[in-house]
Protein backbone atom coordinates (compact mmCIF):
# COMPACT_ATOMS: atom_id res chain seq x y z
CA UNK A 1 0.00 0.00 0.00
CA UNK A 2 1.49 3.66 -1.07
CA UNK A 3 0.54 6.83 0.87
CA UNK A 4 -2.85 7.32 1.76
CA UNK A 5 -4.96 8.97 -0.90
CA UNK A 6 -6.44 12.80 -0.30
CA UNK A 7 -10.14 13.17 0.16
CA UNK A 8 -12.01 16.35 -0.32
CA UNK A 9 -15.79 16.44 0.61
CA UNK A 10 -18.30 19.57 0.01
CA UNK A 11 -21.19 19.69 2.17
CA UNK A 12 -23.97 20.99 1.09
CA UNK A 13 -27.69 21.65 2.84
CA UNK A 14 -28.94 20.20 6.68
CA UNK A 15 -26.91 18.72 9.66
CA UNK A 16 -27.87 15.33 8.47
CA UNK A 17 -25.35 16.08 5.26
CA UNK A 18 -22.60 17.38 7.96
CA UNK A 19 -23.15 14.33 9.82
CA UNK A 20 -23.08 11.75 6.26
CA UNK A 21 -20.09 13.76 5.24
CA UNK A 22 -17.83 12.37 8.43
CA UNK A 23 -19.57 8.98 7.90
CA UNK A 24 -17.93 9.22 4.19
CA UNK A 25 -14.68 9.75 5.11
CA UNK A 26 -14.90 7.48 8.15
CA UNK A 27 -15.99 4.87 5.13
CA UNK A 28 -12.87 5.63 3.19
CA UNK A 29 -10.52 5.83 5.74
CA UNK A 30 -9.12 2.47 4.57
CA UNK A 31 -7.72 4.54 1.35
CA UNK A 32 -8.14 8.46 1.95
CA UNK A 33 -7.45 11.00 4.17
CA UNK A 34 -9.69 14.36 4.15
CA UNK A 35 -8.15 17.68 3.15
CA UNK A 36 -9.71 21.11 2.89
CA UNK A 37 -8.45 21.41 -0.63
CA UNK A 38 -9.96 20.34 -3.90
CA UNK A 39 -6.79 20.99 -5.95
CA UNK A 40 -4.58 18.59 -4.28
CA UNK A 41 -7.61 15.63 -3.89
CA UNK A 42 -7.74 12.47 -5.42
CA UNK A 43 -11.41 11.81 -4.80
CA UNK A 44 -13.51 14.75 -4.31
CA UNK A 45 -17.04 13.77 -3.30
CA UNK A 46 -19.78 16.29 -3.46
CA UNK A 47 -22.43 15.68 -0.95
CA UNK A 48 -25.71 17.27 -2.25
CA UNK A 49 -28.67 18.98 -0.73
CA UNK A 50 -32.27 19.09 -2.68
CA UNK A 51 -34.52 21.18 -0.50
CA UNK A 52 -33.34 24.48 -1.95
CA UNK A 53 -33.84 26.13 -5.25
CA UNK A 54 -31.95 25.07 -8.51
CA UNK A 55 -29.76 22.13 -6.83
CA UNK A 56 -29.30 20.12 -9.78
CA UNK A 57 -27.96 23.17 -11.27
CA UNK A 58 -25.86 24.37 -8.79
CA UNK A 59 -24.46 21.25 -8.74
CA UNK A 60 -23.36 20.81 -12.60
CA UNK A 61 -21.95 24.27 -12.41
CA UNK A 62 -20.15 23.07 -9.69
CA UNK A 63 -18.50 19.85 -11.58
CA UNK A 64 -18.22 22.23 -14.36
CA UNK A 65 -15.17 24.33 -12.14
CA UNK A 66 -13.90 20.46 -11.11
CA UNK A 67 -13.65 19.35 -14.35
CA UNK A 68 -10.91 21.28 -15.47
CA UNK A 69 -8.56 19.78 -11.80
CA UNK A 70 -8.76 16.76 -14.28
CA UNK A 71 -6.83 18.25 -17.04
CA UNK A 72 -3.95 17.98 -14.80
CA UNK A 73 -5.09 15.44 -12.49
CA UNK A 74 -6.02 12.21 -14.76
CA UNK A 75 -6.02 10.03 -11.81
CA UNK A 76 -8.58 12.42 -9.67
CA UNK A 77 -11.81 11.17 -9.24
CA UNK A 78 -15.69 12.89 -8.73
CA UNK A 79 -18.39 11.72 -6.72
CA UNK A 80 -22.06 13.09 -6.35
CA UNK A 81 -23.18 11.94 -3.02
CA UNK A 82 -26.51 13.42 -0.88
CA UNK A 83 -30.50 14.07 -2.30
CA UNK A 84 -29.74 14.81 -5.40
CA UNK A 85 -27.68 12.11 -6.36
CA UNK A 86 -30.34 10.26 -5.45
CA UNK A 87 -33.22 12.14 -6.93
CA UNK A 88 -31.33 12.61 -10.53
CA UNK A 89 -28.37 10.52 -10.32
CA UNK A 90 -28.34 8.27 -13.63
CA UNK A 91 -29.36 11.71 -15.27
CA UNK A 92 -26.56 13.64 -13.83
CA UNK A 93 -23.95 10.63 -15.22
CA UNK A 94 -25.29 11.16 -18.89
CA UNK A 95 -25.43 14.95 -18.84
CA UNK A 96 -22.09 15.56 -17.05
CA UNK A 97 -18.96 13.01 -18.26
CA UNK A 98 -17.24 14.20 -15.37
CA UNK A 99 -18.78 12.78 -12.70
CA UNK A 100 -17.07 9.07 -12.03
CA UNK A 101 -19.61 8.75 -9.17
CA UNK A 102 -23.09 8.53 -7.86
CA UNK A 103 -24.10 7.37 -4.86
CA UNK A 104 -27.22 8.31 -2.40
CA UNK A 105 -28.18 8.33 1.16
CA UNK A 106 -28.84 4.96 1.64
CA UNK A 107 -25.61 3.31 0.43
CA UNK A 108 -22.51 5.56 1.90
CA UNK A 109 -21.67 1.86 3.00
CA UNK A 110 -20.80 0.80 0.01
CA UNK A 111 -18.18 3.66 -1.02
CA UNK A 112 -14.98 1.66 -0.67
CA UNK A 113 -16.68 -0.61 -3.41
CA UNK A 114 -17.89 2.32 -5.63
CA UNK A 115 -14.66 4.10 -5.55
CA UNK A 116 -12.89 1.01 -6.38
CA UNK A 117 -14.86 0.90 -9.01
CA UNK A 118 -14.62 4.49 -9.91
CA UNK A 119 -10.78 4.01 -9.62
CA UNK A 120 -10.96 1.25 -12.41
CA UNK A 121 -12.52 3.34 -14.98
CA UNK A 122 -16.17 2.57 -14.83
CA UNK A 123 -18.47 4.97 -13.86
CA UNK A 124 -20.16 3.22 -10.91
CA UNK A 125 -23.90 4.44 -9.17
CA UNK A 126 -25.87 2.98 -6.40
CA UNK A 127 -28.91 4.76 -5.53
CA UNK A 128 -31.15 1.95 -4.28
CA UNK A 129 -33.22 1.68 -1.60
CA UNK A 130 -33.07 -2.04 -1.22
CA UNK A 131 -30.52 -2.48 1.74
CA UNK A 132 -29.71 -1.70 5.11
CA UNK A 133 -29.01 1.83 5.43
CA UNK A 134 -27.59 2.29 8.62
CA UNK A 135 -24.93 -1.05 7.82
CA UNK A 136 -22.07 -0.48 10.43
CA UNK A 137 -19.57 1.75 8.56
CA UNK A 138 -15.45 1.27 9.72
CA UNK A 139 -14.77 2.97 13.13
CA UNK A 140 -11.38 4.64 14.10
CA UNK A 141 -10.83 5.74 17.39
CA UNK A 142 -10.05 9.89 17.06
CA UNK A 143 -10.32 12.79 18.95
CA UNK A 144 -13.29 14.74 18.33
CA UNK A 145 -14.86 18.04 18.97
CA UNK A 146 -17.06 18.44 21.82
CA UNK A 147 -20.16 18.19 19.86
CA UNK A 148 -21.66 15.86 17.59
CA UNK A 149 -24.09 15.04 15.95
CA UNK A 150 -25.43 11.55 15.84
CA UNK A 151 -27.98 10.12 13.58
CA UNK A 152 -30.99 7.52 14.80
CA UNK A 153 -33.78 7.96 12.11
CA UNK A 154 -33.73 8.98 8.56
CA UNK A 155 -36.91 9.65 5.74
CA UNK A 156 -40.02 10.38 6.48
CA UNK A 157 -43.89 9.30 5.66
CA UNK A 158 -45.19 12.65 6.28
CA UNK A 159 -45.41 13.70 2.72
CA UNK A 160 -45.83 17.41 2.60
CA UNK A 161 -47.31 18.66 -0.22
CA UNK A 162 -43.93 20.89 -0.67
CA UNK A 163 -41.24 18.55 0.12
CA UNK A 164 -38.96 16.02 -1.41
CA UNK A 165 -37.26 14.59 1.24
CA UNK A 166 -39.81 11.15 1.69
CA UNK A 167 -39.03 11.05 -2.64
CA UNK A 168 -35.01 11.22 -1.40
CA UNK A 169 -34.50 10.07 1.82
CA UNK A 170 -37.27 7.15 1.28
CA UNK A 171 -39.60 5.80 4.38
CA UNK A 172 -38.87 6.33 7.98
CA UNK A 173 -36.72 4.02 9.29
CA UNK A 174 -34.98 4.37 12.95
CA UNK A 175 -31.62 2.49 14.03
CA UNK A 176 -31.50 -0.19 16.44
CA UNK A 177 -31.33 1.10 20.15
CA UNK A 178 -28.14 -0.89 20.74
CA UNK A 179 -26.21 1.07 17.72
CA UNK A 180 -27.62 4.17 18.80
CA UNK A 181 -26.18 3.65 22.32
CA UNK A 182 -22.91 2.19 20.74
CA UNK A 183 -22.43 5.18 18.70
CA UNK A 184 -22.61 7.63 21.58
CA UNK A 185 -19.93 5.68 23.82
CA UNK A 186 -17.78 5.69 21.21
CA UNK A 187 -18.40 9.06 20.76
CA UNK A 188 -18.29 10.07 24.60
CA UNK A 189 -15.34 8.33 24.58
CA UNK A 190 -13.78 10.07 21.86
CA UNK A 191 -14.09 13.76 23.87
CA UNK A 192 -18.03 14.56 22.82
CA UNK A 193 -20.29 16.08 25.37
CA UNK A 194 -23.03 17.34 23.95
CA UNK A 195 -24.96 15.00 20.98
CA UNK A 196 -27.67 15.96 19.27
CA UNK A 197 -29.79 13.72 17.42
CA UNK A 198 -30.43 13.50 13.95
CA UNK A 199 -33.40 12.59 11.83
CA UNK A 200 -35.79 13.80 9.21
CA UNK A 201 -38.67 13.28 11.59
CA UNK A 202 -36.84 12.41 14.77
CA UNK A 203 -39.72 12.38 17.14
CA UNK A 204 -41.34 10.12 15.06
CA UNK A 205 -38.20 7.94 16.44
CA UNK A 206 -39.57 4.31 17.36
CA UNK A 207 -35.72 2.09 17.05
CA UNK A 208 -35.73 -1.88 18.09
CA UNK A 209 -35.00 -2.89 21.20
CA UNK A 210 -34.99 -6.69 21.53
CA UNK A 211 -39.00 -7.49 20.99
CA UNK A 212 -39.31 -3.79 22.64
CA UNK A 213 -39.92 -0.89 20.38
CA UNK A 214 -38.45 2.44 22.54
CA UNK A 215 -39.81 5.92 22.05
CA UNK A 216 -37.30 9.14 21.42
CA UNK A 217 -37.84 9.93 25.00
CA UNK A 218 -36.76 6.42 26.36
CA UNK A 219 -34.06 6.89 23.97
CA UNK A 220 -33.12 10.06 25.34
CA UNK A 221 -33.41 8.89 28.62
CA UNK A 222 -31.28 6.08 28.38
CA UNK A 223 -28.04 8.49 26.55
CA UNK A 224 -28.32 10.52 29.96
CA UNK A 225 -27.22 7.72 31.98
CA UNK A 226 -24.00 7.90 30.14
CA UNK A 227 -21.75 9.51 32.57
CA UNK A 228 -19.47 11.49 30.25
CA UNK A 229 -22.24 13.00 28.10
CA UNK A 230 -23.35 16.17 29.25
CA UNK A 231 -26.21 17.62 26.51
CA UNK A 232 -28.83 16.17 24.98
CA UNK A 233 -30.76 17.77 21.64
CA UNK A 234 -32.96 16.15 19.00
CA UNK A 235 -33.93 18.04 15.03
CA UNK A 236 -35.65 17.97 13.36
CA UNK A 237 -39.42 16.95 14.84
CA UNK A 238 -42.70 17.32 13.17
CA UNK A 239 -45.59 18.46 15.72
CA UNK A 240 -47.70 15.58 15.51
CA UNK A 241 -45.31 12.94 16.68
CA UNK A 242 -44.68 15.34 19.45
CA UNK A 243 -45.59 12.50 22.43
CA UNK A 244 -46.43 13.08 26.34
CA UNK A 245 -43.76 11.30 27.42
CA UNK A 246 -41.03 13.59 25.35
CA UNK A 247 -43.15 16.23 26.47
CA UNK A 248 -42.22 14.76 29.86
CA UNK A 249 -38.35 15.06 29.24
CA UNK A 250 -38.31 18.26 28.54
CA UNK A 251 -39.52 18.99 31.87
CA UNK A 252 -37.30 16.22 34.16
CA UNK A 253 -34.52 15.45 32.25
CA UNK A 254 -31.93 17.99 33.27
CA UNK A 255 -29.26 16.68 30.55
CA UNK A 256 -31.97 17.40 27.73
CA UNK A 257 -31.55 20.88 26.54
CA UNK A 258 -34.03 24.03 26.69
CA UNK A 259 -34.42 24.45 23.01
CA UNK A 260 -36.81 22.37 20.57
CA UNK A 261 -36.61 23.17 16.62
CA UNK A 262 -40.53 22.54 16.21
CA UNK A 263 -41.43 23.39 12.26
CA UNK A 264 -44.99 24.93 11.85
CA UNK A 265 -44.62 26.04 8.06
CA UNK A 266 -48.08 28.61 7.95
CA UNK A 267 -50.15 29.59 10.65
CA UNK A 268 -53.19 29.20 8.08
CA UNK A 269 -55.73 26.39 9.13
CA UNK A 270 -56.40 26.30 5.18
CA UNK A 271 -53.05 25.96 3.49
CA UNK A 272 -52.20 23.29 6.63
CA UNK A 273 -54.79 21.53 4.96
CA UNK A 274 -53.44 22.24 1.40
CA UNK A 275 -49.83 21.54 2.53
CA UNK A 276 -50.79 18.00 4.24
CA UNK A 277 -49.84 18.89 7.76
CA UNK A 278 -52.50 16.85 9.13
CA UNK A 279 -51.93 19.50 12.17
CA UNK A 280 -54.31 22.88 12.38
CA UNK A 281 -52.45 25.92 13.87
CA UNK A 282 -54.58 25.38 17.12
CA UNK A 283 -52.95 22.17 17.91
CA UNK A 284 -49.51 22.87 17.34
CA UNK A 285 -49.94 26.66 19.76
CA UNK A 286 -51.67 23.82 22.11
CA UNK A 287 -48.46 21.49 22.02
CA UNK A 288 -45.96 24.88 22.40
CA UNK A 289 -48.51 25.77 25.65
CA UNK A 290 -47.95 22.19 27.09
CA UNK A 291 -44.09 22.03 26.57
CA UNK A 292 -43.52 25.39 28.25
CA UNK A 293 -45.42 23.97 31.15
CA UNK A 294 -42.85 21.20 31.49
CA UNK A 295 -40.02 23.60 31.23
CA UNK A 296 -40.96 27.55 31.00
CA UNK A 297 -37.63 28.56 29.73
CA UNK A 298 -38.06 26.24 26.22
CA UNK A 299 -36.60 28.14 23.62
CA UNK A 300 -38.51 27.81 20.35
CA UNK A 301 -37.21 27.76 16.60
CA UNK A 302 -39.64 26.82 13.63
CA UNK A 303 -39.34 26.48 9.95
CA UNK A 304 -41.44 29.24 7.82
CA UNK A 305 -42.80 29.11 4.20
CA UNK A 306 -44.40 32.14 2.39
CA UNK A 307 -46.24 32.12 -0.77
CA UNK A 308 -47.44 28.72 -0.97
CA UNK A 309 -49.33 27.95 -3.66
CA UNK A 310 -53.26 29.64 -3.11
CA UNK A 311 -51.77 31.62 0.19
CA UNK A 312 -53.83 35.19 0.39
CA UNK A 313 -53.02 38.18 2.66
CA UNK A 314 -55.50 36.46 5.25
CA UNK A 315 -53.96 33.60 5.51
CA UNK A 316 -50.29 35.28 5.73
CA UNK A 317 -51.65 36.92 8.39
CA UNK A 318 -52.53 33.97 9.86
CA UNK A 319 -48.79 33.20 10.21
CA UNK A 320 -47.76 36.56 11.34
CA UNK A 321 -50.40 36.01 14.36
CA UNK A 322 -49.14 32.73 15.11
CA UNK A 323 -45.48 33.72 15.38
CA UNK A 324 -46.47 36.78 17.48
CA UNK A 325 -48.69 33.78 20.02
CA UNK A 326 -45.56 31.19 19.83
CA UNK A 327 -42.72 33.87 20.26
CA UNK A 328 -39.52 32.10 18.63
CA UNK A 329 -36.13 32.67 19.87
CA UNK A 330 -34.88 31.57 16.49
CA UNK A 331 -36.11 30.74 13.07
CA UNK A 332 -35.89 29.60 9.21
CA UNK A 333 -38.16 31.09 6.67
CA UNK A 334 -38.49 30.28 2.96
CA UNK A 335 -40.18 31.68 0.12
CA UNK A 336 -41.99 28.41 -1.47
CA UNK A 337 -40.38 27.27 -4.63
CA UNK A 338 -41.84 24.17 -6.54
CA UNK A 339 -40.08 20.99 -6.17
CA UNK A 340 -40.50 18.90 -9.22
CA UNK A 341 -42.57 15.72 -8.50
CA UNK A 342 -44.23 17.06 -5.25
CA UNK A 343 -48.38 17.36 -5.17
CA UNK A 344 -47.94 21.42 -4.84
CA UNK A 345 -45.61 21.63 -8.19
CA UNK A 346 -48.71 20.99 -9.95
CA UNK A 347 -50.49 24.24 -8.50
CA UNK A 348 -50.80 27.91 -9.05
CA UNK A 349 -48.10 29.95 -7.51
CA UNK A 350 -48.15 33.24 -5.50
CA UNK A 351 -46.76 36.15 -7.47
CA UNK A 352 -42.87 36.62 -6.59
CA UNK A 353 -43.21 40.24 -6.16
CA UNK A 354 -45.94 39.07 -3.37
CA UNK A 355 -44.29 36.07 -1.69
CA UNK A 356 -40.89 38.46 -1.27
CA UNK A 357 -43.05 41.47 0.29
CA UNK A 358 -44.48 38.39 2.89
CA UNK A 359 -41.08 37.05 2.96
CA UNK A 360 -39.67 40.42 4.20
CA UNK A 361 -42.51 41.24 6.47
CA UNK A 362 -42.17 37.45 8.40
CA UNK A 363 -38.60 37.61 8.60
CA UNK A 364 -38.98 41.03 10.01
CA UNK A 365 -40.68 39.92 12.83
CA UNK A 366 -39.00 36.83 13.79
CA UNK A 367 -35.87 38.88 13.66
CA UNK A 368 -37.33 41.06 16.39
CA UNK A 369 -38.03 38.14 18.23
CA UNK A 370 -34.37 36.60 17.96
CA UNK A 371 -32.94 40.11 19.31
CA UNK A 372 -35.65 40.04 22.38
CA UNK A 373 -34.53 36.46 23.36
CA UNK A 374 -30.86 37.36 23.05
CA UNK A 375 -31.75 40.99 25.25
CA UNK A 376 -33.47 39.02 27.69
CA UNK A 377 -30.11 36.87 28.71
CA UNK A 378 -28.75 39.64 29.40
CA UNK A 379 -27.85 39.70 33.44
CA UNK A 380 -28.86 36.04 33.38
CA UNK A 381 -26.33 33.36 34.50
CA UNK A 382 -25.63 30.34 31.60
CA UNK A 383 -23.56 27.28 31.83
CA UNK A 384 -21.26 27.12 28.16
CA UNK A 385 -19.94 24.41 26.61
CA UNK A 386 -16.93 25.77 25.24
CA UNK A 387 -16.22 25.15 21.53
CA UNK A 388 -12.88 26.89 20.46
CA UNK A 389 -11.12 29.87 20.76
CA UNK A 390 -13.27 32.91 19.67
CA UNK A 391 -11.80 35.41 17.52
CA UNK A 392 -10.18 38.12 19.82
CA UNK A 393 -7.04 37.26 21.79
CA UNK A 394 -8.13 35.47 25.23
CA UNK A 395 -11.72 34.63 24.35
CA UNK A 396 -13.42 31.47 23.62
CA UNK A 397 -16.70 30.75 21.97
CA UNK A 398 -19.41 28.02 23.23
CA UNK A 399 -22.96 27.72 23.65
CA UNK A 400 -25.46 28.20 26.13
CA UNK A 401 -28.16 25.48 26.83
CA UNK A 402 -30.44 27.37 24.79
CA UNK A 403 -27.70 26.83 21.36
CA UNK A 404 -26.53 30.76 22.06
CA UNK A 405 -23.46 31.46 20.96
CA UNK A 406 -21.57 33.27 23.89
CA UNK A 407 -17.90 34.63 23.67
CA UNK A 408 -15.86 34.04 27.43
CA UNK A 409 -13.22 36.02 28.30
CA UNK A 410 -11.61 32.56 29.71
CA UNK A 411 -8.79 30.37 29.41
CA UNK A 412 -10.99 27.28 29.06
CA UNK A 413 -10.12 24.12 26.90
CA UNK A 414 -13.06 22.84 24.95
CA UNK A 415 -15.31 20.57 26.52
CA UNK A 416 -15.35 22.36 29.46
CA UNK A 417 -18.49 23.31 30.58
CA UNK A 418 -18.51 27.25 32.37
CA UNK A 419 -20.87 29.00 34.35
CA UNK A 420 -20.72 32.55 33.51
CA UNK A 421 -23.16 36.11 33.32
CA UNK A 422 -24.02 37.32 30.32
CA UNK A 423 -22.91 40.26 30.26
CA UNK A 424 -24.56 41.68 26.38
CA UNK A 425 -26.02 40.76 23.59
CA UNK A 426 -24.85 40.94 19.60
CA UNK A 427 -27.21 40.71 17.10
CA UNK A 428 -26.38 36.51 16.73
CA UNK A 429 -24.62 36.03 19.93
CA UNK A 430 -23.91 36.98 23.43
CA UNK A 431 -21.02 38.10 25.64
CA UNK A 432 -20.10 36.38 29.04
CA UNK A 433 -17.91 36.14 31.84
CA UNK A 434 -16.92 33.16 33.78
CA UNK A 435 -18.82 33.17 37.36
N1 LIG B 1 -40.04 25.46 -0.78
C1 LIG B 1 -39.64 26.23 0.25
N2 LIG B 1 -39.21 25.73 1.44
C2 LIG B 1 -39.18 24.40 1.58
N3 LIG B 1 -38.82 23.62 2.61
C3 LIG B 1 -38.94 22.33 2.25
N4 LIG B 1 -39.39 22.26 0.99
C4 LIG B 1 -39.56 23.52 0.54
C5 LIG B 1 -40.02 24.10 -0.68
N5 LIG B 1 -40.42 23.35 -1.70
C6 LIG B 1 -38.40 24.14 3.92
C7 LIG B 1 -39.41 23.72 5.00
C8 LIG B 1 -38.65 22.67 5.76
C9 LIG B 1 -37.23 23.18 5.61
C10 LIG B 1 -36.16 22.17 5.89
O1 LIG B 1 -37.15 23.60 4.28
O2 LIG B 1 -39.69 24.83 5.84
O3 LIG B 1 -39.06 22.55 7.11
FE1 LIG C 1 -40.57 17.05 4.46
FE2 LIG C 1 -40.49 17.46 7.14
FE3 LIG C 1 -42.86 17.25 5.85
FE4 LIG C 1 -41.29 15.07 6.14
S1 LIG C 1 -42.30 16.27 7.79
S2 LIG C 1 -42.37 15.69 4.28
S3 LIG C 1 -39.23 15.97 5.94
S4 LIG C 1 -41.31 18.88 5.59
Amino acid sequence: MGAPKKLFIKTYGCQMNVYDSERMAEALAGGYEPTDRADEADLILLNTCHIREKAAEKVYSEIGRLKRLKDDRPDLRIGVAGCVAQAEGALMMERAPAIDLVVGPQSYHRLPELEARARAGERALHTEFDEDKFAALPGRRRKRAPTAFLTVQEGCDKFCAFCVVPYTRGAEVSRPVARVLDEAARMVDEGVREITLLGQNVNAYHGADGAETRSLAWLIRRLAEIPGLARIRYTTSHPNDMAQDLIDAHGDEPKLMPYLHLPVQSGSDRILKRMNRKHTAAQYVGIIDRLRAARPDLLLSGDFIVGFPEETEEDFRATLDLVERVNYGQAYSFKYSARPGTPAAEREEVAADVADDRLQRLQALLARQQRAALEAMVGREAEVLIEKPGREAGQMVGKSEHLHAVHVEADAAPGTLLRVLVTGAAPHSLAGRPL
